[in-house]
């Protein structure tokens, strides 16, 4: 195997690069085994960790991921039908197989092949009408810790997505550029059925190397996204530290959330009209004093409010009950507008500052920021839970560290920390320790190093 060619991608420490090779060479001796002799490629997609800005990307707000090198990697092989078929190198994700087509039956929740068949039938839909579709073989390499970590915030089941689609769209020669391809792969998640935005697909394929990306996520009216990527400076280094809670079936929580933020913005919209998302509603657009904003978005935003007092409040019966069926909401669950609206309003700002800071090399402001950031999400979003806060608080404690901040979905998962380099390892036994002994569970913690975005991974010799 050409160890060069994976230096590119993971840097140049021997051990690393000696576990990743060992790690393509298995996967590639089983993939021969179960799909037979013959030339084999490589596509691979990194996690991510998000800095700052949580929530604000289906609302069409600002956020700050960085792209890791950690990465689901698949070995494929393109097929002449239209079969797409997945082993995986771990035995508890069973083998499956199923037909390319614009409607793809989906399997039942919570099976792995709803990632593949989510980003297929999106392509088929986008594109298959002018040529079919063609399948392909795939072994899916993803086990930590050179893959990405699952259930930890690092968004692993969006790395499998965009793998899947970058792999089909270059099996099948489609052009199609890294901004739209994200975009695509950000409709193919809602067939799991999260209303989610497109943080984690840009992230996955517009990550660079040592950088933050920074993104606005409303596009322009040509459907052009802006974003940037910012130096992530030498002086620190960013580590996950996963709670090792995981939070199932957060789906209904996280859809009513972004019901929330709807209807929130509906309800500004009755007084200021040139608000189509939170975002617009700052004391400066508004032409308010900061203490005037706050008041108007008191008065107009309840706290917490059933279905019928929304609609005394002027809301449109039939629009809500859409909203409810179309978020999948469960029925007699309050609507928490003010605070949740508070948080992303907020966010948004914090994100703001935070590229600012970052530019200027000014880590302990951003380390501010994300502390900031998770107060907000832990008591206006409701989207943290009590290990994680235990984490976080401990995170706090340690001199080293600027700034900690639950990072992901929420409801559990893994802390972002910001740390300054260079002043040992010690910490992270306080940490664990301190975590181990508070809650009874071991944190997994990883540092983590910003990486590059999806790719093909060429010149191996796999075949
Ligand atoms: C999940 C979604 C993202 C984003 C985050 C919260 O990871 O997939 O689009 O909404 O939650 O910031």
């Amino acid at each position: 195997m050409n160890t060069h060619a994976l230096g590119t991608i993971y840097g140049d420490d021997q051990d690393v690069l000696a576990a990743q090779s060992a790690r393509y060479r298995q996967a590639r001796e089983g993939f021969l085994a179960r799909f037979g002799p013959g030339p084999v490629m490589a596509f691979r997609t990194p996690g991510r960790i998000n800095l700052i800005g949580e929530h604000t990307d289906y609302n069409g707000g600002f956020v700050m991921p960085v792209a890791l090198d950690k990465d689901v990697l698949f070995l494929v092989r393109p097929r002449q039908d239209s079969t797409v078929r997945a082993i995986n190198s771990e035995s508890a994700f069973a083998p499956f197989a199923f037909a390319l087509s614009a409607e793809i039956p989906p399997a039942p929740h919570g099976d792995w092949s709803n990632y593949f068949r989510g980003a297929g039938g999106e392509i088929c839909r986008r594109f298959g009408e002018q040529v079919p579709i063609k399948g392909m073989d795939v072994l899916v390499s993803g086990t930590a810790p050179y893959g990405v970590s699952r259930g930890s915030g690092l968004s692993s089941s969006t790395a499998l997505t965009v793998n899947a689609a970058l792999a089909l769209v270059t099996l099948n020669e489609i052009p199609v550029s890294r901004p739209d391809l994200a975009h695509l792969c950000s409709e193919a998640e809602w067939y799991v059925g999260t209303r989610g935005g497109m943080m984690d697909q840009f992230s996955a394929l517009l990550g660079r190397r040592d950088h933050a990306l920074f993104l606005d996520c409303r596009p322009s009216p040509q459907g052009i996204y802006a974003l940037d990527h910012v130096p992530v400076p030498d002086s620190v280094q960013i580590v996950l530290l996963n709670s090792g809670v995981r939070h199932e079936n957060v789906r209904g929580a996280f859809n009513q959330r972004v019901a929330e933020c709807k209807i929130g913005v509906k309800l500004l919209q009755s007084g200021y009209p040139t608000i189509t998302h939170l975002r617009d509603a700052t004391p400066e657009t508004l032409e308010l004093s900061e203490s005037d904003f706050w008041t108007m978005l008191e008065d107009v935003l309840p706290v917490r409010a059933s279905h019928e007092a929304l609609i005394r409040r002027g809301l449109d019966r039939r629009w809500l009950e859409d909203l409810i069926a179309d978020h999948r909401l469960a029925a007699g669950v309050p609507f928490e507008v003010l605070p949740r609206c508070r948080h992303v309003i907020t966010e948004n700002e914090r994100v703001l500052a935070g590229v600012t800071a970052l530019r200027a090399g000014q880590v302990e402001t951003f380390g501010h920021l994300m502390d900031a950031a998770h107060i907000s999400m832990r008591d206006d979003y409701g989207a943290s839970c009590p290990e994680v806060d235990t984490l976080v608080e401990i995170a706090w404690r340690q001199p080293c560290v600027l700034g900690a901040r639950i990072t992901g979905a929420g409801w559990g998962g893994g802390v972002a920390a910001l740390v300054r380099r260079g002043r040992g390892a010690d910490w992270i036994d306080d940490v664990r320790s301190a975590y181990e002994r508070t809650t009874g569970l071991t944190p997994e913690i990883i540092v983590c190093r910003p990486g590059d975005g999806a790719g093909q991974v060429e010149n191996l010799s796999l075949g």
